[in-house]
Protein backbone atom coordinates (compact mmCIF):
# COMPACT_ATOMS: atom_id res chain seq x y z
CA UNK A 1 0.00 0.00 0.00
CA UNK A 2 1.22 3.47 -0.92
CA UNK A 3 -1.67 5.59 1.10
CA UNK A 4 -0.63 6.59 4.84
CA UNK A 5 -3.22 5.75 6.70
CA UNK A 6 -1.34 6.17 10.30
CA UNK A 7 -3.82 8.45 11.58
CA UNK A 8 -6.68 6.63 10.66
CA UNK A 9 -5.41 3.62 11.77
CA UNK A 10 -4.86 4.97 15.04
CA UNK A 11 -8.20 6.34 14.91
CA UNK A 12 -9.34 3.16 14.96
CA UNK A 13 -7.78 1.43 17.43
CA UNK A 14 -8.93 4.30 19.71
CA UNK A 15 -12.54 3.87 18.54
CA UNK A 16 -12.87 0.18 18.75
CA UNK A 17 -12.04 0.82 22.89
CA UNK A 18 -15.01 2.98 23.34
CA UNK A 19 -17.36 2.43 20.50
CA UNK A 20 -18.58 -0.92 19.41
CA UNK A 21 -16.35 -1.88 16.71
CA UNK A 22 -15.09 1.53 16.66
CA UNK A 23 -18.05 2.76 14.61
CA UNK A 24 -21.69 3.94 15.31
CA UNK A 25 -23.20 2.60 11.93
CA UNK A 26 -21.68 -1.29 11.04
CA UNK A 27 -21.26 -0.96 7.51
CA UNK A 28 -18.43 1.97 8.03
CA UNK A 29 -15.88 -0.84 9.93
CA UNK A 30 -15.34 -2.09 6.68
CA UNK A 31 -16.19 -6.12 8.40
CA UNK A 32 -17.03 -6.95 4.59
CA UNK A 33 -14.39 -5.26 2.20
CA UNK A 34 -11.52 -5.67 5.21
CA UNK A 35 -9.21 -3.51 5.76
CA UNK A 36 -8.85 0.35 7.79
CA UNK A 37 -11.79 2.29 7.64
CA UNK A 38 -10.67 6.12 7.38
CA UNK A 39 -11.44 8.67 9.38
CA UNK A 40 -12.80 11.94 7.54
CA UNK A 41 -12.12 15.33 8.99
CA UNK A 42 -13.15 17.59 5.64
CA UNK A 43 -15.27 17.97 2.47
CA UNK A 44 -15.59 20.67 -0.09
CA UNK A 45 -17.73 19.84 -3.25
CA UNK A 46 -17.02 16.34 -4.73
CA UNK A 47 -14.05 15.96 -2.55
CA UNK A 48 -13.13 14.93 1.30
CA UNK A 49 -10.00 14.36 3.18
CA UNK A 50 -8.83 11.94 5.83
CA UNK A 51 -6.89 12.28 9.21
CA UNK A 52 -3.70 11.84 7.34
CA UNK A 53 -4.54 14.23 4.49
CA UNK A 54 -5.85 12.01 1.87
CA UNK A 55 -7.77 13.12 -0.47
CA UNK A 56 -10.80 10.91 -2.12
CA UNK A 57 -13.25 11.76 -5.04
CA UNK A 58 -16.91 11.08 -2.64
CA UNK A 59 -19.55 8.46 -4.37
CA UNK A 60 -20.54 7.52 -1.07
CA UNK A 61 -22.23 11.12 -0.09
CA UNK A 62 -23.13 10.22 3.31
CA UNK A 63 -25.05 7.36 1.71
CA UNK A 64 -27.61 10.29 -0.04
CA UNK A 65 -27.82 13.41 1.58
CA UNK A 66 -24.53 15.01 0.36
CA UNK A 67 -26.68 15.77 -2.69
CA UNK A 68 -25.07 19.16 -3.83
CA UNK A 69 -21.81 18.23 -2.61
CA UNK A 70 -19.80 18.46 0.45
CA UNK A 71 -20.16 22.09 3.02
CA UNK A 72 -21.90 23.74 -0.12
CA UNK A 73 -21.46 27.25 0.02
CA UNK A 74 -25.24 28.16 0.59
CA UNK A 75 -26.36 25.80 2.77
CA UNK A 76 -23.39 26.00 5.32
CA UNK A 77 -24.38 29.84 5.45
CA UNK A 78 -28.11 29.13 6.70
CA UNK A 79 -27.01 26.42 8.86
CA UNK A 80 -24.66 29.12 10.37
CA UNK A 81 -27.62 31.94 11.00
CA UNK A 82 -29.67 29.25 12.62
CA UNK A 83 -27.26 27.92 14.79
CA UNK A 84 -26.40 31.45 15.96
CA UNK A 85 -29.99 32.23 16.73
CA UNK A 86 -30.19 28.66 18.61
CA UNK A 87 -29.95 25.02 18.87
CA UNK A 88 -33.18 23.85 19.58
CA UNK A 89 -36.57 24.99 21.23
CA UNK A 90 -38.29 22.13 21.63
CA UNK A 91 -41.31 24.11 20.68
CA UNK A 92 -42.59 24.70 16.71
CA UNK A 93 -40.30 27.13 15.12
CA UNK A 94 -41.20 28.07 11.26
CA UNK A 95 -38.92 26.14 9.26
CA UNK A 96 -40.10 23.06 10.22
CA UNK A 97 -43.24 24.47 8.29
CA UNK A 98 -41.92 25.83 5.59
CA UNK A 99 -39.84 22.42 5.35
CA UNK A 100 -43.46 21.10 5.46
CA UNK A 101 -44.98 23.18 2.50
CA UNK A 102 -41.71 22.39 0.23
CA UNK A 103 -42.55 18.34 0.49
CA UNK A 104 -46.22 19.14 0.40
CA UNK A 105 -45.28 21.31 -2.75
CA UNK A 106 -43.18 18.94 -4.41
CA UNK A 107 -45.89 15.76 -3.93
CA UNK A 108 -49.06 16.27 -4.83
CA UNK A 109 -50.72 13.41 -2.82
CA UNK A 110 -48.92 14.58 0.79
CA UNK A 111 -51.26 16.94 2.95
CA UNK A 112 -49.52 16.54 6.52
CA UNK A 113 -45.74 15.85 6.97
CA UNK A 114 -44.86 14.44 10.58
CA UNK A 115 -40.67 15.22 11.20
CA UNK A 116 -38.28 13.22 12.97
CA UNK A 117 -34.23 12.64 13.12
CA UNK A 118 -33.78 9.39 11.07
CA UNK A 119 -35.44 7.27 8.64
CA UNK A 120 -35.73 4.39 10.72
CA UNK A 121 -38.17 6.50 12.85
CA UNK A 122 -40.21 7.56 10.05
CA UNK A 123 -40.72 3.89 8.89
CA UNK A 124 -41.61 3.02 12.28
CA UNK A 125 -44.33 5.60 12.41
CA UNK A 126 -45.69 4.78 9.28
CA UNK A 127 -46.01 1.04 10.22
CA UNK A 128 -47.70 2.42 13.74
CA UNK A 129 -49.90 4.41 11.87
CA UNK A 130 -50.80 1.48 9.10
CA UNK A 131 -51.55 -0.80 12.38
CA UNK A 132 -53.67 1.86 13.72
CA UNK A 133 -55.53 2.49 10.66
CA UNK A 134 -56.37 -0.76 9.45
CA UNK A 135 -56.71 -2.78 13.20
CA UNK A 136 -54.08 -5.27 11.94
CA UNK A 137 -50.89 -6.38 12.16
CA UNK A 138 -49.22 -8.06 9.28
CA UNK A 139 -46.63 -6.31 7.47
CA UNK A 140 -45.25 -7.38 4.23
CA UNK A 141 -41.63 -6.12 2.86
CA UNK A 142 -39.47 -7.84 0.34
CA UNK A 143 -36.11 -9.60 0.85
CA UNK A 144 -33.43 -7.02 0.58
CA UNK A 145 -35.23 -4.04 0.73
CA UNK A 146 -34.21 -2.14 4.08
CA UNK A 147 -36.17 0.03 5.81
CA UNK A 148 -34.23 0.85 9.15
CA UNK A 149 -33.56 -1.01 12.39
CA UNK A 150 -36.58 -0.97 14.32
CA UNK A 151 -37.64 -4.44 15.52
CA UNK A 152 -40.87 -5.07 12.85
CA UNK A 153 -38.48 -4.48 9.99
CA UNK A 154 -34.46 -5.99 11.14
CA UNK A 155 -36.15 -9.70 8.97
CA UNK A 156 -34.17 -10.41 6.18
CA UNK A 157 -33.32 -6.70 5.31
CA UNK A 158 -30.65 -5.30 2.75
CA UNK A 159 -28.02 -2.68 3.33
CA UNK A 160 -25.54 -3.26 6.30
CA UNK A 161 -27.92 -6.50 7.59
CA UNK A 162 -26.81 -7.46 3.95
CA UNK A 163 -23.12 -7.03 4.05
CA UNK A 164 -22.88 -8.68 7.08
CA UNK A 165 -24.82 -11.30 6.39
CA UNK A 166 -27.10 -11.51 9.19
CA UNK A 167 -30.86 -13.07 7.82
CA UNK A 168 -32.48 -11.50 11.49
CA UNK A 169 -30.66 -10.35 14.33
CA UNK A 170 -30.81 -11.44 17.81
CA UNK A 171 -33.50 -9.35 20.17
CA UNK A 172 -36.31 -8.92 17.76
CA UNK A 173 -38.82 -11.09 19.46
CA UNK A 174 -40.57 -13.71 17.84
CA UNK A 175 -43.59 -12.04 17.98
CA UNK A 176 -42.04 -9.31 15.94
CA UNK A 177 -40.41 -11.52 13.21
CA UNK A 178 -43.77 -13.32 12.90
CA UNK A 179 -45.77 -10.32 11.95
CA UNK A 180 -43.41 -9.71 9.54
CA UNK A 181 -43.94 -11.71 6.49
CA UNK A 182 -40.79 -11.77 3.91
CA UNK A 183 -41.47 -11.79 0.20
CA UNK A 184 -38.92 -12.12 -2.61
CA UNK A 185 -38.85 -8.84 -5.03
CA UNK A 186 -40.34 -8.42 -8.13
CA UNK A 187 -42.38 -11.43 -7.30
CA UNK A 188 -45.94 -10.53 -7.88
CA UNK A 189 -47.62 -14.10 -8.23
CA UNK A 190 -45.85 -14.33 -4.82
CA UNK A 191 -47.55 -11.37 -3.65
CA UNK A 192 -50.84 -12.26 -5.32
CA UNK A 193 -50.69 -15.53 -3.71
CA UNK A 194 -50.21 -14.00 0.04
CA UNK A 195 -52.52 -11.54 -0.46
CA UNK A 196 -55.12 -14.24 -1.67
CA UNK A 197 -54.24 -16.52 1.53
CA UNK A 198 -54.12 -13.58 4.12
CA UNK A 199 -54.92 -10.04 2.22
CA UNK A 200 -57.81 -9.53 5.47
CA UNK A 201 -54.70 -9.81 8.23
CA UNK A 202 -52.10 -7.06 6.24
CA UNK A 203 -51.79 -3.81 7.71
CA UNK A 204 -49.57 -2.80 4.42
CA UNK A 205 -46.89 -3.59 2.38
CA UNK A 206 -44.15 -1.43 2.73
CA UNK A 207 -41.18 -1.30 -0.26
CA UNK A 208 -38.33 0.88 -1.75
CA UNK A 209 -39.78 2.23 -4.96
CA UNK A 210 -36.38 0.83 -6.18
CA UNK A 211 -34.75 -0.87 -3.62
CA UNK A 212 -31.61 0.10 -3.63
CA UNK A 213 -30.33 -1.35 -0.30
CA UNK A 214 -29.12 -4.67 -1.81
CA UNK A 215 -27.51 -2.79 -4.73
CA UNK A 216 -30.00 -0.97 -7.54
CA UNK A 217 -32.67 -3.52 -8.43
CA UNK A 218 -35.13 -1.57 -10.63
CA UNK A 219 -38.68 -2.63 -10.46
CA UNK A 220 -40.28 -4.55 -13.37
CA UNK A 221 -42.85 -2.55 -14.98
CA UNK A 222 -45.48 -2.30 -13.07
CA UNK A 223 -44.59 -3.88 -10.16
CA UNK A 224 -45.53 -0.72 -7.30
CA UNK A 225 -48.75 -0.04 -9.09
CA UNK A 226 -49.84 -3.94 -8.82
CA UNK A 227 -48.72 -3.55 -4.61
CA UNK A 228 -51.04 -0.13 -4.58
CA UNK A 229 -53.85 -2.23 -6.45
CA UNK A 230 -53.57 -5.56 -4.25
CA UNK A 231 -52.96 -3.35 -1.17
CA UNK A 232 -55.90 -1.19 -1.72
CA UNK A 233 -58.85 -4.20 -2.72
CA UNK A 234 -57.74 -5.74 0.37
CA UNK A 235 -57.81 -2.88 2.85
CA UNK A 236 -54.51 -2.62 3.40
CA UNK A 237 -51.43 0.25 3.50
CA UNK A 238 -49.04 0.68 1.05
CA UNK A 239 -45.82 2.50 2.06
CA UNK A 240 -43.72 3.76 -0.43
CA UNK A 241 -40.26 4.08 1.47
CA UNK A 242 -38.03 7.20 -0.40
CA UNK A 243 -36.01 7.46 2.24
CA UNK A 244 -33.48 6.86 -0.28
CA UNK A 245 -35.10 7.99 -3.45
CA UNK A 246 -37.05 10.86 -2.26
CA UNK A 247 -35.83 14.05 -3.43
CA UNK A 248 -33.01 12.32 -5.36
CA UNK A 249 -34.40 10.77 -8.25
CA UNK A 250 -36.54 14.23 -9.31
CA UNK A 251 -37.52 16.98 -7.23
CA UNK A 252 -40.74 15.32 -5.97
CA UNK A 253 -38.25 11.51 -5.38
CA UNK A 254 -39.68 8.57 -7.03
CA UNK A 255 -43.15 8.77 -7.23
CA UNK A 256 -43.32 12.15 -8.58
CA UNK A 257 -41.24 10.95 -11.72
CA UNK A 258 -42.35 7.57 -12.82
CA UNK A 259 -45.93 6.91 -11.10
CA UNK A 260 -47.53 10.04 -11.64
CA UNK A 261 -48.94 8.95 -15.05
CA UNK A 262 -49.80 5.49 -13.50
CA UNK A 263 -52.91 6.95 -11.53
CA UNK A 264 -51.52 5.53 -8.10
CA UNK A 265 -50.67 6.54 -5.11
CA UNK A 266 -49.21 5.11 -1.80
CA UNK A 267 -50.83 5.91 1.50
CA UNK A 268 -47.85 6.78 3.20
CA UNK A 269 -44.29 7.83 2.46
CA UNK A 270 -41.46 7.93 4.08
CA UNK A 271 -38.34 10.57 3.82
CA UNK A 272 -35.13 11.43 5.23
CA UNK A 273 -31.46 11.59 3.73
CA UNK A 274 -31.70 14.78 1.36
CA UNK A 275 -34.68 16.36 3.55
CA UNK A 276 -31.87 17.11 6.25
CA UNK A 277 -29.19 17.58 3.47
CA UNK A 278 -27.04 15.85 5.96
CA UNK A 279 -28.29 16.65 9.02
CA UNK A 280 -30.51 14.64 11.36
CA UNK A 281 -34.35 14.98 9.65
CA UNK A 282 -36.52 11.96 8.14
CA UNK A 283 -40.35 12.40 7.95
CA UNK A 284 -43.61 10.27 7.07
CA UNK A 285 -46.12 11.97 5.18
CA UNK A 286 -49.42 11.14 3.56
CA UNK A 287 -52.77 12.33 3.20
CA UNK A 288 -54.69 13.74 6.22
CA UNK A 289 -56.82 11.23 6.83
CA UNK A 290 -54.08 8.62 7.67
CA UNK A 291 -51.76 11.48 9.58
CA UNK A 292 -54.23 13.35 11.19
CA UNK A 293 -54.48 10.04 13.12
CA UNK A 294 -51.26 11.28 14.89
CA UNK A 295 -51.32 13.11 18.63
CA UNK A 296 -52.23 15.34 18.91
CA UNK A 297 -54.99 15.34 16.34
CA UNK A 298 -55.34 11.34 16.93
CA UNK A 299 -54.36 9.04 19.32
CA UNK A 300 -51.25 7.25 17.66
CA UNK A 301 -48.47 8.64 19.65
CA UNK A 302 -44.99 9.69 18.14
CA UNK A 303 -42.81 12.21 19.68
CA UNK A 304 -39.00 14.05 19.46
CA UNK A 305 -37.26 15.98 21.70
CA UNK A 306 -34.95 16.99 18.42
CA UNK A 307 -37.71 16.85 15.89
CA UNK A 308 -38.23 19.44 13.21
CA UNK A 309 -34.96 21.11 15.00
CA UNK A 310 -34.55 24.31 13.52
CA UNK A 311 -30.67 23.66 12.67
CA UNK A 312 -31.50 20.42 10.53
CA UNK A 313 -34.62 22.06 8.59
CA UNK A 314 -32.54 24.68 7.72
CA UNK A 315 -30.10 22.93 5.95
CA UNK A 316 -33.00 20.61 4.24
CA UNK A 317 -34.43 23.58 3.35
CA UNK A 318 -31.38 25.24 1.56
CA UNK A 319 -30.56 21.57 0.03
CA UNK A 320 -33.88 21.38 -1.33
CA UNK A 321 -33.45 24.97 -2.53
CA UNK A 322 -30.92 24.16 -4.81
CA UNK A 323 -32.36 20.76 -5.81
CA UNK A 324 -33.69 22.09 -8.95
CA UNK A 325 -34.41 20.48 -12.43
CA UNK A 326 -30.98 21.50 -13.98
CA UNK A 327 -29.13 19.29 -10.90
CA UNK A 328 -31.21 16.48 -11.73
CA UNK A 329 -30.43 16.64 -15.11
CA UNK A 330 -26.55 17.03 -13.89
CA UNK A 331 -27.21 14.41 -11.58
CA UNK A 332 -28.36 11.73 -14.00
CA UNK A 333 -25.80 12.89 -16.54
CA UNK A 334 -22.76 12.43 -14.11
CA UNK A 335 -24.69 9.12 -12.86
CA UNK A 336 -24.51 7.51 -16.39
CA UNK A 337 -20.96 9.03 -17.21
CA UNK A 338 -19.50 7.30 -13.82
CA UNK A 339 -21.24 4.12 -14.38
CA UNK A 340 -20.22 3.74 -17.54
CA UNK A 341 -16.95 4.66 -17.08
CA UNK A 342 -16.73 1.87 -14.33
CA UNK A 343 -18.36 -0.47 -16.98
CA UNK A 344 -15.84 -0.03 -19.26
CA UNK A 345 -12.75 -0.72 -17.56
CA UNK A 346 -14.25 -3.63 -16.00
CA UNK A 347 -15.14 -4.89 -19.58
CA UNK A 348 -11.66 -4.43 -20.66
CA UNK A 349 -10.22 -6.16 -17.78
CA UNK A 350 -12.68 -9.30 -18.33
CA UNK A 351 -14.99 -8.82 -15.18
CA UNK A 352 -18.25 -9.75 -14.93
CA UNK A 353 -20.64 -7.63 -13.72
CA UNK A 354 -24.17 -5.96 -14.26
CA UNK A 355 -24.25 -1.86 -13.76
CA UNK A 356 -28.14 -1.08 -12.97
CA UNK A 357 -29.81 2.06 -12.59
CA UNK A 358 -32.90 4.16 -11.81
CA UNK A 359 -32.36 7.92 -12.56
CA UNK A 360 -29.08 8.63 -10.68
CA UNK A 361 -28.82 6.10 -8.79
CA UNK A 362 -26.47 3.37 -9.80
CA UNK A 363 -24.67 0.44 -8.50
CA UNK A 364 -22.38 -2.55 -10.14
CA UNK A 365 -22.93 -6.06 -9.78
CA UNK A 366 -20.22 -8.11 -9.72
CA UNK A 367 -22.36 -10.71 -11.60
CA UNK A 368 -22.83 -11.55 -15.19
CA UNK A 369 -26.07 -11.59 -14.90
CA UNK A 370 -29.14 -8.99 -14.60
CA UNK A 371 -29.84 -8.85 -10.60
CA UNK A 372 -33.70 -8.90 -10.16
CA UNK A 373 -33.96 -9.70 -6.00
CA UNK A 374 -31.75 -10.37 -3.00
CA UNK A 375 -31.12 -13.99 -3.71
CA UNK A 376 -29.53 -12.72 -7.24
CA UNK A 377 -27.56 -9.85 -5.92
CA UNK A 378 -25.94 -12.45 -3.34
CA UNK A 379 -24.37 -14.17 -6.25
CA UNK A 380 -21.92 -11.94 -6.47
CA UNK A 381 -18.06 -12.30 -6.84
CA UNK A 382 -17.63 -10.56 -3.67
CA UNK A 383 -13.51 -11.05 -3.75
CA UNK A 384 -13.48 -9.13 -6.96
CA UNK A 385 -15.45 -6.47 -5.42
CA UNK A 386 -13.36 -6.08 -2.52
CA UNK A 387 -10.46 -5.66 -4.84
CA UNK A 388 -11.67 -3.54 -6.68
CA UNK A 389 -13.36 -1.25 -4.17
CA UNK A 390 -9.42 -1.33 -2.12
CA UNK A 391 -7.65 0.10 -5.51
CA UNK A 392 -9.93 2.61 -6.03
CA UNK A 393 -10.09 3.68 -2.29
CA UNK A 394 -6.05 3.98 -1.93
CA UNK A 395 -6.06 5.96 -5.57
CA UNK A 396 -8.46 8.39 -4.30
CA UNK A 397 -11.89 7.57 -5.02
CA UNK A 398 -14.02 6.27 -2.16
CA UNK A 399 -17.32 4.43 -2.95
CA UNK A 400 -19.66 2.56 -1.05
CA UNK A 401 -17.75 -0.04 1.50
CA UNK A 402 -19.89 -3.07 0.45
CA UNK A 403 -21.30 -4.85 -2.74
CA UNK A 404 -25.03 -4.19 -1.68
CA UNK A 405 -24.90 -0.54 -1.63
CA UNK A 406 -26.49 1.56 -3.88
CA UNK A 407 -23.04 4.62 -5.23
CA UNK A 408 -24.11 8.80 -4.94
CA UNK A 409 -23.39 11.47 -7.36
CA UNK A 410 -23.33 14.86 -6.20
CA UNK A 411 -23.56 18.11 -8.25
CA UNK A 412 -20.10 18.78 -7.18
CA UNK A 413 -18.44 16.00 -9.09
CA UNK A 414 -16.69 17.97 -12.07
CA UNK A 415 -15.93 17.08 -15.84
CA UNK A 416 -12.27 16.18 -14.12
CA UNK A 417 -13.56 13.96 -11.64
CA UNK A 418 -15.09 11.41 -14.12
CA UNK A 419 -12.27 11.70 -15.52
CA UNK A 420 -10.26 10.47 -13.23
CA UNK A 421 -12.45 8.33 -12.11
CA UNK A 422 -12.39 6.25 -14.88
CA UNK A 423 -8.71 6.25 -14.76
CA UNK A 424 -8.52 4.99 -11.48
CA UNK A 425 -11.25 2.22 -12.62
CA UNK A 426 -8.73 1.07 -15.01
CA UNK A 427 -6.39 0.27 -12.01
CA UNK A 428 -8.98 -1.19 -9.91
CA UNK A 429 -10.61 -3.75 -12.41
CA UNK A 430 -7.00 -5.41 -13.02
CA UNK A 431 -6.90 -6.19 -9.34
CA UNK A 432 -10.44 -7.26 -9.34
CA UNK A 433 -9.82 -9.49 -12.02
CA UNK A 434 -6.55 -10.68 -10.43
CA UNK A 435 -9.09 -11.51 -7.17
CA UNK A 436 -11.16 -13.42 -9.55
CA UNK A 437 -8.63 -15.89 -10.49
CA UNK A 438 -7.77 -16.58 -7.27
C1 LIG B 1 -34.97 3.02 2.14
C2 LIG B 1 -34.47 3.30 3.52
N1 LIG B 1 -35.33 3.34 4.55
C3 LIG B 1 -34.93 3.60 5.80
C4 LIG B 1 -33.60 3.83 6.08
C5 LIG B 1 -33.17 4.13 7.49
O1 LIG B 1 -32.78 5.46 7.59
P1 LIG B 1 -31.79 5.93 8.77
O2 LIG B 1 -30.46 5.31 8.48
O3 LIG B 1 -31.80 7.41 8.67
O4 LIG B 1 -32.39 5.44 10.05
C6 LIG B 1 -32.67 3.80 5.06
C7 LIG B 1 -31.23 4.01 5.33
O5 LIG B 1 -30.38 3.78 4.52
C8 LIG B 1 -33.11 3.54 3.74
O6 LIG B 1 -32.26 3.50 2.70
Amino acid sequence: MTQNIEGSTNWHQRAQQVIPGGVSSPVRAFKGVGGTPRYFVRGEGSRIWDVDGNEYIDLVGSWGPMIVGHAHPEVVAKVTAAAALSASFGAPSPNEVLLAEEIIYRVAPIERVRFVSSGTEAVMTAIRLARAATGRNIIVKFAGCYHGHSDALLVQAGSGVATLGLPNSPGVTEGQAQDTLVLPYNDLDALENLFAARGSDIAAVITEPVPANMGVVPPVAGFNAAISQLAKSAGALFILDEVMTGFRISRGGWWAKFATHEGWAPDLFTYGKVIGGGYPVAAVAGSAAVMDLLAPVGSVYQAGTLSGNPVATAAGLATLELCDEALYETLDNRAKQVGEAISTALSAAGVAHSLQSEGNLFSIFFTNSRVKNFADAQSQNIPAFNAFFHAMLENGVSIPPSAFEAWFVSGALSDADVVRIGEVAKIAAIAAAAASED
